[in-house]
């Protein structure tokens, strides 16, 4: 099976009202831990690299694990998400490389930190997709923008600024302008294990406080439109699961209190219209537990493949939890995969 294009997965969760889990990946083991996941749960899947792990892995070397994954794994249909775009040019060199799908963030400026105006994100959304449509690749965008800060993307927004959500009454205008395919909203959710953190009385960490009627608005005046089922992206969708920050820091971590979005809230999503799900920080948290504890547990060991394989295990266990409570489980057989030959006709409208 060739890589899907986005498009495609979203159109058929939206029929389906699942959503799609969308991991980021930096290397070898992350790769064979999703898909081991999703070939056993026979989950289509979308696999993305931010902008810092193509660099990481020097471009070509993420390009061809993909390769190898969809060899190794031709039931599951898979799709290669480029994360956070900056600007044309990256998206272009993430489509020359065979990227079937790529984000254009420019709800913040190509420098990733400043907060764009709608004017700018409009324009430069609309460049993307008027070239990564020739090619049949999806294109991803971004209204209103994240709060936090992570590895240098964000515009560190505070935790009770809720001007940069997603402003419902734009969806329409903003879809109807660029033709993108689908739309990550700002809901308050933010990038990292430290997301918006809020404490109840006791001082107990609570979840961040999540503006989760917007996204019904927002699916409805889209559809009021003329764009129904459109599908909406959530970015900062990491649970931060306590276990393993307790097992990090047990380990010899050092972490602070975080917590992630509650599953609930993210079902509460897909049941009306989120259908990508973003996940990184589950991943470098289950993956760093798992490390940590060889590391004390048998600091005789120098073998990387000693740290490295229980790193891979516990991925592909987070992953397998996430992939069935997200609902896209038992979907990779329910369509015919397209390629983006098959794309680019059916954006040329043939
Ligand atoms: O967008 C945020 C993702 O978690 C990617 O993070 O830029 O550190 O690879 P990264
Ligand atoms: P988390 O940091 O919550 O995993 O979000 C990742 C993300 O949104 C990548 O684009
Ligand atoms: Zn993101």
């Amino acid at each position: 099976m060739p890589l899907v294009p986005v498009k495609q997965l979203l159109d058929e969760a939206a029929k389906k009202n699942y959503g799609v889990g969308a991991f980021n990946v930096n290397n070898m083991e992350q790769i064979q831990a999703i898909m081991q996941a999703c070939k056993e749960t026979l989950s289509p899947v979308i696999i993305q690299a931010s902008r810092g792990a193509l660099k990481y892995s020097n471009l070509i070397y993420l390009k061809k694990l993909m390769e190898a994954a969809v060899i190794e794994n031709p039931e599951i249909p898979v799709a290669m998400h480029l994360d956070h775009g900056n600007s044309l040019e990256t998206c272009k060199q993430a489509i020359e490389l065979g990227f079937t799908s790529v984000m254009i963030d420019a709800s913040l400026t190509a420098d990733g930190k400043t907060v764009a105006s709608y004017e700018y994100n409009v324009e430069t959304t609309k460049s993307v997709v008027d070239y990564a449509h020739k090619f049949g690749v999806s294109v991803e965008a971004e209204l209103g923008a994240l709060g936090g800060i992570e590895d240098g993307h964000g515009a560190g927004l505070a935790a009770d600024d809720t001007t940069h959500l997603t402003d419902p009454d734009q969806a329409a205008d903003f879809v109807k302008k660029t033709g993108c395919d689908s739309l990550a909203v700002a809901i308050g959710t933010s990038h990292g294990a430290y997301k918006t953190m809020r404490y109840d009385a006791a001082g107990n960490a609570l979840p961040p406080e999540l503006a989760l009627e917007r996204i019904e608005l927002i699916e409805k005046n889209l559809a009021a439109a003329g764009f129904p089922n459109y599908p909406l992206v959530m970015h900062g969708s990491s649970s931060v699961p306590q276990e393993l920050i307790a097992m990090v820091n047990k380990y010899g971590g050092k972490m602070k209190a975080a917590m992630g979005i509650p599953m609930s809230d993210i079902q509460y999503g897909i049941a009306r219209g989120v259908r990508k799900i973003n996940v990184d920080t589950d991943s470098r948290l289950a993956m760093t537990a798992a490390i940590r504890k060889v590391f004390v547990e048998t600091p005789e060991k120098f073998d990387p493949r000693d740290y490295l394989a229980p790193a891979r295990t516990a991925q592909y266990e987070l992953i397998l939890g996430k992939v069935k409570d997200f609902g896209q489980a038992g979907h990779a057989k329910d369509f015919a995969p397209m390629s983006l030959e098959d794309m680019k006709a059916v954006y040329a409208g043939k």
